[in-house]
C-alpha cells in the first residue's frame, strides 16, 4: 500500500520500524535514515527478510535540501519523523517542497530556548492545506495517545468535558543510580522548565516540580506525581469543548530528583554555551555524552509503565468520571522489539498514526493534532499493535 520514510534511528525509531515490519500490508516500503548511517544499516540486519522491504541513507536532517534530495529519491508517501525536536520545522519545509505527508512524536523547539509550543508549527496549516498534504502532530503517547483517549471520551461518552488530568507513571528499574528513558538532552529540558496548567483559558505557571500529588496507579500502586508543562495541554484545550481544567501529571523517585537537583546546582543541566580549554560547549550536551544511552536501558529495565486520562464531565445532565489507561511492562518490550516501554509506548503510535493517514482514515490537508482525528480506529489499533487500553468509570481522582 505504501512507503515510509523514517528520521532518525534512536530509541523510538527503532521501535516505528518494528512495528511498521509486523504491519507489512500498510508499509511495503520503508526508508530507515538519520545521522549515523551504521544504526540505520543494523537495524535493517536485524529486520530484512520479512514482507515490509528496507532501505537506509545517511541523513542530515536539518539540511532542507538534503532531505528534499533523500524524498525524491525514495518517493515516500509519508514521512515519519522520530529524530528529534528540533528537526520539526526542517523536516515540514521538504515535506511541503515535495508534497508528501508529514507525522512527528514531539513539538518543535529551537535550539537555544527550552520552551515547547506549537505556534511554529500550527503557522503552516495554510501552506499543508494548499499542498494536499497532511501534517499530524505529536503522534507519540503523550502526547499522541492522550489526544485520541480525549477525542474518544468525547465521543463516546462525554456531552461535556470540565477537567482532564493525564497521568503517566513509569515505574521501571533499569538499575543504574541516574539515567534518562529518552533523549537526555530533551527529557532534562522537560523535566527542569517551569510546570504549567491551564485553567479557565488563562495558563497557570509553576516552579519545575513545585505541585505534587501522590496518586494510586492501577497495576502500579502508589507513586509520587508531579505537576509538568506539556505540549498536549495547548491543543487539547482548545479542541476539546467545555474545558475548565487540564493538567499534565509524571511520577519521578526521590533517587532521580536528587541526582537531577545536584546536577542542576552544579550547573550541568544548563543550555547556555560555556567556553572550555578553547571550545564552546553546551553543559546539558556534555552530560547526554556522559549518561547510559537509553536505548542500553532496554535489557535492563524491569517493571511497568501506566499512562492515560482522567476526565470529569457531563453526560446528559449528569456527572460523570472515566479514566482510561495503558499498562505496558519494560520487559515484554523488550522481549518482542529490543527496546523498553517508553520508546515502546512511543513508537508504536507513532506506527499508527502514519498508517492511519496511509490508509486514509486521517487524511485531511492541513496540520493537525491527533484528537482532530476520528479516535476509533487508532483505538482499535492500539489493541491490534501492542498497547491494549483499560477503562474504569469510578477512578481515584487528583485533588
Ligand atoms: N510523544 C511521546 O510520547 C514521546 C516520548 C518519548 C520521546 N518522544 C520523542 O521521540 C523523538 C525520538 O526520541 P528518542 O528517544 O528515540 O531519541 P534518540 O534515541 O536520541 O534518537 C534520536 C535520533 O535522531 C537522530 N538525529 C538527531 N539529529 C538528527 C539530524 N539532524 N538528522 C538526522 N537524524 C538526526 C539521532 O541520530 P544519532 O544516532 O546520530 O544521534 C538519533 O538516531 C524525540 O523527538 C522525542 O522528543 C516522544
Amino acid at each position: 500500500m505504501g512507503r515510509a520514510l523514517i528520521i532518525g534511528a534512536g530509541g523510538v525509531a527503532s521501535v516505528v520500524v518494528h512495528k511498521c515490519c509486523q504491519n507489512p500490508e500498510v508499509f511495503e516500503e520503508i526508508c530507515i535514515a538519520s545521522r549515523t548511517l551504521s544504526k540505520c544499516d543494523a537495524l535493517k540486519q536485524k529486520l530484512e527478510g520479512g514482507k515490509t522491504k528496507i532501505q537506509t541513507a545517511q541523513l542530515d536532517a536539518d539540511n532542507v535540501e538534503e532531505t528534499i534530495a533523500l524524498i525524491n529519491k525514495f518517493k515516500p508517501d509519508i514521512v515519519i519523523n522520530v529524530a528529534l525536536p528540533y528537526q520539526d520545522l526542517a523536516i515540514m519545509d521538504a515535506c511541503l517542497a515535495t508534497g508528501v505527508h508529514y507525522l512527528d512524536t514531539a513539538n518543535y523547539e529551537p535550539r537555544d530556548t527550552a520552551k515547547f509550543e506549537y505556534k511554529w508549527q500550527w503557522a503552516y496549516r495554510e501552506k499543508f492545506e494548499k499542498a494536499g498534504i497532511t501534517a499530524v502532530l505529536g503522534c507519540g503517547f503523550d502526547p499522541g495517545v492522550t489526544g485520541v483517549f480525549s477525542a474518544y471520551a468525547m465521543k463516546h461518552y462525554f456531552d461535556e468535558i470540565h477537567y482532564i488530568d493525564i497521568l503517566d507513571a513509569n515505574a521501571g528499574d533499569h538499575g543504574y543510580p541516574f539515567a534518562t528513558n529518552f533523549n537526555p538532552e530533551i527529557n532534562i529540558r522537560e523535566v527542569t522548565a517551569k510546570g504549567s496548567y491551564i485553567e479557565n483559558g488563562k495558563w497557570v505557571e509553576t516552579e519545575p516540580l513545585e505541585i505534587k500529588r501522590v496518586y494510586n496507579f492501577p497495576e502500579i500502586g502508589e507513586k509520587n506525581i508531579y505537576l509538568l508543562h506539556h505540549e498536549e495541554l495547548e491543543s487539547l484545550a482548545l479542541n476539546i469543548k467545555g474545558i475548565k481544567r487540564i493538567r499534565f501529571w509524571m511520577t519521578f523517585s526521590d533517587n532521580y530528583l536528587t541526582h537531577l537537583r545536584v546536577l542542576q546546582n552544579v550547573g550541568m543541566t544548563s543550555i547556555e554555551p560555556i567556553e572550555y580549554e578553547g571550545k564552546q560547549i553546551v553543559p546539558l550536551q556534555f552530560l547526554k555524552a556522559v549518561l547510559p544511552d537509553p536505548a542500553s536501558l532496554g535489557p535492563r529495565t524491569k517493571g511497568k509503565t501506566n499512562i492515560g486520562c482522567i476526565f470529569q464531565g457531563v453526560k446528559d445532565g449528569k456527572p460523570l468520571n472515566y479514566y482510561v489507561y495503558n499498562v505496558c511492562t519494560h520487559e515484554e518490550c523488550y522481549a518482542e522489539v529490543g527496546s523498553q516501554a517508553i520508546s515502546y509506548t512511543t513508537g508504536v503510535p507513532a506506527m499508527i498514526g502514519a498508517a492511519m493517514v496511509l490508509t486514509g482514515k486521517w487524511k485531511k490537508p492541513g496540520v493537525y493534532n491527533v484528537e482532530e482525528f476520528d479516535p476509533d480506529p487508532f483505538m482499535d489499533a492500539l489493541n491490534k499493535f501492542g498497547l491494549p487500553w483499560k477503562e474504569s468509570f469510578n477512578p481515584e481522582l487528583v485533588d
